[in-house]
């Protein structure tokens, strides 16, 4: 071989014996290609609320808070006359791990089904308002941070239309 050909081919085989080994030994090690320093750096999955307020423990005794608020209201408690309040609470206790991102246990009508015999009693965005109202002040009362409450509050909020049936 020419010393002309020689050298630029010596040039390759050098750079492609050091690359390859270092790109198939971090895709190996299921990094791809982010450098080890930066893999420790990378963000865990987030928490979900649910976990983040206590789990199951801090979703019941919430639970069993928010509904003692609520039948002490009367502007709202008509709606509740009639209802087993112990089944009511475990489907509330499993809609709300369900949706705060915990455990899908929840075998409950939807929202819609679940509340339109209450739109035809009456049931409009002011009872609505109240049941957001004793949610926040229980989640408050129970010590939840702001952050999370907000978090909550939305989430209870995005049902307004379904649990208005509109
Ligand atoms: C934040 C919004 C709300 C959520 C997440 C929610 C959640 C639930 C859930 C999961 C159920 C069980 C459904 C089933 O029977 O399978 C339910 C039923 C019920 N909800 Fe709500 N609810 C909301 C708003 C309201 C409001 C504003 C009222 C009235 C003021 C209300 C009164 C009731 C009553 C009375 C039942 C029982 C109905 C029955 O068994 O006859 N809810 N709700």
């Amino acid at each position: 071989m020419h010393l002309e050909t020689f050298i630029p081919a010596f040039i390759m085989f050098a750079v492609l014996g050091l690359i390859v080994p270092v790109l198939l030994s971090n895709i190996a090690m299921g990094g791809r290609l982010m450098p080890t320093e930066d893999k420790a750096k990378a963000p865990a999955a987030a928490a979900s609320v649910y976990d983040q307020i206590g789990g199951a423990a801090a979703v019941d005794a919430a639970v069993d808070v928010f509904y003692r608020r609520v039948l002490a209201d009367a502007y709202v408690n008509r709606f509740f006359a009639g209802v087993d309040m112990s089944k009511q609470a475990a489907k509330q206790k499993a809609f709300l791990t369900m949706v705060m991102g915990g455990p899908h246990n929840y075998t409950g009508k939807d929202m819609r089904e679940g509340h339109r015999h209450l739109v035809k009693m009456g049931l409009n965005d002011s009872h609505f308002d109240h049941i957001l109202m004793h949610l926040r002040a229980t989640l408050a009362e129970l010590g939840v941070p702001e952050n999370l409450i907000q978090t909550i509050i939305g989430v209870a909020e995005s049902t307004r239309d379904d649990v208005l049936d509109r």
